[in-house]
């Protein structure tokens, strides 16, 4: 019984240490819609896909190249597209223009449209907010090529 004494306040102790060092924090959801959308921009995939490099480069890219668009070529039946530059696009379009857009825009694959449109109105508007603090940069993504047609540049290729 005295062996075990030591061990009933060193585990809770231990979880604590544990807890509290910065490896185990896990970070808060921001409040304020800057911050907010910042975050969904990188917790939702946004920036899987319309960042250049940021899957490549496991996410350590310049936060001022974020959302810009990309070159890569998403090949399959639909032909082969482009993820759009954000920025360029959310400076195009009001708010209410946004969200509206979010909720009927069907892009083709491999956009996940459907899930911007499961989206909150506090989510959407947050990731707008995020989107035009940060301002227009870049340059327009490459166009949709048809289906059959040739791309110049690196492709996914879809079944
Ligand atoms: C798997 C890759 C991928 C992910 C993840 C992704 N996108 Fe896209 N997105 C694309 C591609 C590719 C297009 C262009 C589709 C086309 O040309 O039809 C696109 C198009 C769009 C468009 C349409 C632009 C227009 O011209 O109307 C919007 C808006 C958009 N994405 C927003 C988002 C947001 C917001 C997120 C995060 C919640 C996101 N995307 C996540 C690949 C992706």
């Amino acid at each position: 019984m005295k062996q075990r004494f030591p061990s009933l306040w060193l585990t809770p102790a231990l979880v604590f240490g544990l807890a509290a060092t910065s490896a185990w924090s896990a970070p808060e959801r921001p409040r304020t819609d800057i911050a907010l959308g910042r975050y969904l921009v990188k917790t939702t995939g946004c920036n899987d896909c319309h960042s250049p490099g940021y899957i490549q480069k496991s996410g350590k890219t310049a936060e001022s190249t974020w959302l810009t668009g990309d070159q890569l070529g998403w090949r399959g039946p639909w032909g082969t597209t482009y993820a759009t530059n954000l920025r360029l696009l959310m400076a195009s379009m009001n708010e209410a223009q946004w969200l509206k857009h979010a909720r009927t825009m069907e892009p083709r694959p491999p956009m996940p449209w459907f899930n911007v449109r499961a989206m909150s109105d506090g989510d959407l508007r947050a990731i707008y907010r995020y989107v035009r603090a940060a301002g227009p940069a870049g340059q327009p993504a490459p166009a949709a090529v048809p289906p059959g047609q040739p791309v110049s540049g690196p492709v996914v290729q879809f079944p």
